[in-house]
């Protein structure tokens, strides 16, 4: 498929199985997080690629931070959190690591780290790879950044779910461009 077509075509897969990336296939895929625009060359992202027994540590660094953040939380939500990263064979975290700049602000980095997973998506699906952006309270917890092995001022942008797709890929729905953009002045 060419570059633009699939720009336009890539979809988010939710359900996906086995095999993963391989190493090879994540070289790829972060080489093209690389290139996303970053005002400064700050590189301010980072990637951790999470899959076997990887899963299970997350699965209990998910549940232990639930816990402590919602002592009252009910069994069927622990159950629920226990088993989020069991629905894809890989888990990538993604990672901004911010600084203190005179001229770029925190903000544009976030962004830079954002434009980079959007990259890293597009790359995936390139590689015929199912994959899907989530977030959700854990994503923001202390207990999970810390238990990640990442510095208190590191930023979970994202926990991309990765695999194969499980099931056809769905035709992304048809949008009115027109509606997103003008020229501008208006003449
Ligand atoms: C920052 C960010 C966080 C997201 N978090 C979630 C999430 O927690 N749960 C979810 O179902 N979708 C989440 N999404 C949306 C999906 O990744 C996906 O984009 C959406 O389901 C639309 O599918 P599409 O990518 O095929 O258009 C998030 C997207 C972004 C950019």
């Amino acid at each position: 498929m060419d570059a633009l077509k699939l720009l336009q075509k890539r979809v988010s897969v939710s359900k996906v199985t086995q095999p993963a990336p391989s190493k090879a296939d994540l070289i790829e895929v972060f080489k093209a997080a690389s290139r996303a625009a970053d005002h400064g060359k700050l590189r301010p992202w980072h990637f951790l690629a999470i899959e076997g027994e990887g899963l299970n540590d997350l699965s209990n660094l998910l549940v232990t931070a639930l816990t402590k953040a919602n002592p009252d939380v009910s069994p069927s939500v622990v159950e629920k959190t226990k088993n989020l990263p069991f629905r894809a064979p890989m888990i990538i975290v993604s990672i901004a690591k911010c600084q203190e700049h005179p001229s770029i602000p925190k903000h544009e980095q976030r962004l830079a780290c954002g434009a980079a997973t959007q990259n890293m998506l597009n790359a995936l699906f390139a590689l015929g790879f199912g994959a899907i952006w989530k977030t959700g309270d854990l994503a923001y917890n202390e207990v999970v950044i810390e238990g990640l092995g990442l510095a208190p001022s590191d930023e979970i942008i994202g926990f991309i779910y990765v695999g194969t797709p499980a099931q056809d890929i769905s035709e992304p729905p048809e949008v009115d461009v027109n509606s997103i953009f003008s020229v501008w002045p208006t003449k």
